[in-house]
Parts: C-alpha cells; sequence; structure tokens
C-alpha cells in the first residue's frame, strides 16, 4: 500500500527509552510495517529496543549515552540532557540518508518522522530539514489541558497551591482538584521547563494519540481545538496489532500458573509500573496490607524500585512468611496477560496510562495509587468519570478494606459490569468501522498524502 508507483515512504519513528513510551511505539511501527511502510526506528542508547524482535525495522541508536533519572523532581532534566544528547545523533542520520538519496542510483523516498513527544529533538530536526514531523503521544489525553492551564495558573498566583486549595476542584478542569495537577510538587521553573518540551511551541502535521474517542471527548475537543493539525484516536495500541514482547525487564512466566491454581476473580494483582520509586515504609505499609486483606494476590516490586535497596530485604522475616501464605511476589510480570486471567479480580495500580488501558480493556476494576505525571489524573477520571476505580491512601488498615471492597463487595461487583461496558466499547472501537480503527486507516491515507 505504501507504494504508490514510483513513490516509497520511509517513517523514521523516535522512541523514548521509558517502557510505557516505547511499547505503545513498537506497536504503532509494527502495525505501518503490516501496512508497506519502510520503518526505522531512531532510539536512545539508554533501555534499546531489541531488534531481533523486529526483523523487518532498521535500528539507529543514537549514542547518546544518556542515563536513566527516574525520579520525577529530576525529570525536566533527564529530558533535557535525553534531548540535547540525541538531537546531533539523528540529524547526521537523516542528512546521510537524504545526501545518499541524491545519488540517482539510489531508490527515493519520502521521509516522514513520527516522534514521541518527550523526543521533541526530534521535531526541531525535522524543521531544519523540511521534514514532515508527526506526534505520538502515549498518554491520556485529559493530561493536555491540565498541562495547558498551569502557565496561567501561575500567573494568577495559584499554582503550585496553599494546602488548604487543594482539595478544591479546579473549575475549568472538572472534575480535577489541584492535588490532580501534574507537577504539583515542582519548583515553578521546573514545572514550566517540562511543560514546555512536552507540549510543543510549533504545532506538528499530526498527532497520533493512544486514546480513544469516547474516553475522553472534551479532552479530545480542546486539543483539536489548540493544534488545528489531524488528531487521530488510535488506542489501545497494544490492541491494535499483535507484536513481539518489548519489556526491558525479563517476565517471570511462573505467575501464571500460579494464577491458574486461583478461584475466578480472587487476585488482586499490583504493580507500580515502570518509573515509580516508593519509601520502605510505603512498600511495608503495601505489604501489611495485603497479607491482612486475607484475599491472594500477585504483587511486582521491580529491583530498585525501593529507595535505597536492592529489592524486598528489608520487610520483616515474618511478615514475607506470611504473604507467601497467599501470595506471590515477583520482579516483573507479563502484564498483559496477567490482566486477562480470569483469577485475576482488581488491579493496584499507579495508573500510567498503558497499564489503565490495559485495564480496561480486560475491565478489571482498579485500585488507585498515583505517583506523577498523568497518573493523579487518570487516577480521578477512573474513580468519578469511568468509574471503575477506588482512589486508596497507603495505610495498611485502609489497603485492607478497599482490596475487599474491590474483590468481595458489591462496590467491585459494580465497577466490573462497569468495566465489561468499557471493555465492550473498545472492542467495538477497534473493529471494523469502529473510531480507532477507522483513525489509523486514516492515518495510513494521511501519511500516504504528504
Ligand atoms: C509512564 C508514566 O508513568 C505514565 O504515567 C505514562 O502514562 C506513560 O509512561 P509507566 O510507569 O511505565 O509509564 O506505566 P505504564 O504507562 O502503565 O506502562 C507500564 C508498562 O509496563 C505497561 O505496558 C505494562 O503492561 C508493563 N508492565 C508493567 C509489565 O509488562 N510487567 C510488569 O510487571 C509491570
Amino acid at each position: 500500500m505504501a507504494n504508490h508507483g514510483e513513490k516509497r515512504w520511509r517513517l523514521v519513528l523516535t522512541a523514548s527509552p521509558l517502557q510505557g513510551h516505547m511499547t505503545p511505539m513498537l506497536h504503532l511501527a509494527t502495525f505501518l510495517h503490516s501496512k508497506g511502510f519502510s520503518i526505522t526506528i531512531a532510539h536512545s542508547n539508554l533501555n534499546p529496543p531489541d531488534p531481533s524482535s523486529h526483523p523487518g525495522f532498521t535500528f539507529v541508536p543514537l549514542n547518546d549515552m544518556s542515563t536513566v533519572n527516574t525520579d520525577f523532581a529530576g525529570a525536566g532534566q533527564f529530558l533535557k540532557t535525553l534531548n540535547d544528547n540525541c538531537r546531533p545523533y539523528f540529524k547526521e542520520h537523516l542528512v546521510d540518508i537524504m545526501n545518499a538519496q541524491k545519488d540517482a542510483a539510489c531508490e527515493k523516498e519520502t521521509i516522514v518522522i513520527i516522534h514521541d513527544n518527550l523526543m521533541s529533538f526530534a521535531a526541531s530536526v525535522a524543521g531544519d530539514l523540511g521534514l514532515p514531523a508527526i506526534i505520538l503521544r502515549t498518554s491520556s489525553a485529559s493530561t493536555f489541558p491540565a498541562m495547558k492551564i498551569i502557565p496561567s495558573l501561575i500567573q494568577e498566583g495559584r499554582f503550585p497551591v496553599e494546602d488548604s486549595m487543594l482539595q478544591e476542584i479546579v473549575q475549568e478542569l472538572h472534575p480535577l482538584r489541584y492535588k490532580d495537577l501534574p507537577f504539583i510538587n515542582l519548583p515553578i521553573q521546573h514545572a514550566l521547563e517540562v511543560i514546555n518540551m512536552i507540549i510543543p511551541k510549533t504545532p506538528p502535521v499530526a498527532i497520533l494519540w493512544n486514546t480513544l474517542e469516547f474516553l475522553e471527548p472534551s479532552a479530545l475537543a480542546q486539543i483539536r481545538d489548540h493544534y488545528k493539525v489531524p488528531i487521530f484516536t488510535v488506542g489501545p495500541l497494544h490492541k491494535i496489532i499483535p507484536a513481539p514482547s518489548t519489556s526491558f525487564y525479563e517476565e517471570d512466566t511462573s505467575c501464571i500458573s500460579w494464577l491458574d491454581k486461583q478461584a475466578p476473580k480472587s487476585v488482586i494483582y499490583v504493580s507500580l509500573g515502570s518509573i515509580a520509586k516508593v519509601d520502605d515504609k510505603v512498600l511495608t505499609e503495601m505489604a501489611w496490607g495485603l497479607a491482612n486483606s486475607n484475599q491472594p494476590f500477585l504483587w511486582v516490586v521491580r529491583p530498585g524500585s525501593v529507595k535505597g535497596f536492592e529489592w524486598i530485604e528489608f520487610l520483616p522475616e515474618g511478615l514475607v512468611h506470611e504473604m507467601k501464605l497467599r501470595g506471590l511476589i515477583v520482579k516483573w510480570a507479563p502484564q498483559k496477560e496477567v490482566l486477562a486471567h480470569n483469577a485475576v479480580g482488581g488491579f493496584w495500580s499507579h495508573c500510567g496510562w498503558n497499564s489503565t488501558l490495559e485495564s480496561m480493556f480486560e475491565g478489571v476494576p482498579m485500585v488507585c495509587q498515583p505517583f506523577e505525571l498523568d497518573q493523579k489524573i487518570n487516577s480521578r477520571y477512573l474513580s468519578c468519570v469511568w468509574k471503575m476505580g477506588l482512589e486508596i491512601v497507603v495505610e495498611r488498615k485502609e489497603i485492607e478494606g478497599v482490596i475487599r471492597r474491590v474483590l468481595v463487595g458489591k462496590e467491585g461487583e459494580e465497577m466490573r459490569q462497569r468495566g465489561m461496558e468499557i471493555k465492550e466499547k473498545i472492542r467495538v472501537a477497534i473493529s471494523h468501522g469502529g473510531s480507532s480503527n477507522n483513525s489509523l486507516n486514516e492515518v495510513v491515507d494521511f501519511i500516504l498524502s504528504l
């Protein structure tokens, strides 16, 4: 399809080295490759994708030598270094391709850049070279109005705010409260730096958003009004086309045979994603809550995710013994398979956007423990708008109660019902004639028109 007579297309996708960003980008690449486009993946040296999983793609390491900083307070600096480091390699690569194409013997290709919104250097290089740039957004659309308003809140002296205002709804962003806004704990300058990087001043030629029309209509309307370029809702990308595993960590598949032995909808699955770090005190409260809930659980604790410790060596031996009676603790799980398992009745999550979409797709109700970025927004929407999540305060008694409410209570039953309705709507959206399916076809036509 991507070969119109003499004309051929090369899509250069620029992936971010974060798990929650890399996975949807590689799914998108797999889809576009299936439509006949040639695919190049330009990536940081940090957390590189595995070329052997995608033999049809060309991989271009940017040799940037960036090091990860997953401390949210350092997000601005991390993104700046990553962008500064990657930029020259990316430009050099594109100039090489363009020069080679001047050679009459070389096959001519129309080059289109598709970049993760955190990899904003790709847009500026595309601008320098006169190439079209498309953004892929991997967080919820509702993050956009929340971030866009922050500069004006700062000007009005309403951000960051006094504690007494934290519970108040921000009128313009109903149902969000001040405390749900991203970067509320960052110094103003840092917050602005990250926002400027995420919301580009120069509009791209189009934006692909890993969301669905029916989930976030109001945010999408605001985004369309702001950018005035085509906005394609292509989510959930993990369900659009099967793609090889893109996991940065080794998946412990033993948890699936453990789940096979559990009763239907009896297990709470716990995972706080690929970035969040917690204090040992928080993890200890989580452990007591899980142990005291008397419900089976599958708990992912990423090595290095507890500040100052390698894994869970600080938990008291008696507590670990107690937990092993009815639960399993692993370092990384095949999450999509876990959520699809009939034994899983609830997902205690940090509400990263991929985790949220994956849980919605399986109709699994959520317990929400957000940290930063879009997670607080997703959590608020899960509890107030989509009504398939309960927000939690991390304290052992509360955890114990919330787990029971989700797994065996009436509320859990209602959220599960709601989850099944959302699941059905997603199934329709990705089926022939559905909104996401149509959007993806439009993306192909749009690229061919460039
Ligand atoms: C980050 C941000 O935290 C999030 O707010 C933003 O929306 C995307 O980028 P991350 O912390 O990685 O995301 O969370 P999430 O978006 O949920 O992505 C995590 C991915 O890792 C999911 O696709 C999930 O399936 C996968 N995962 C997680 C596993 O495969 N196994 C695990 O054990 C845990």
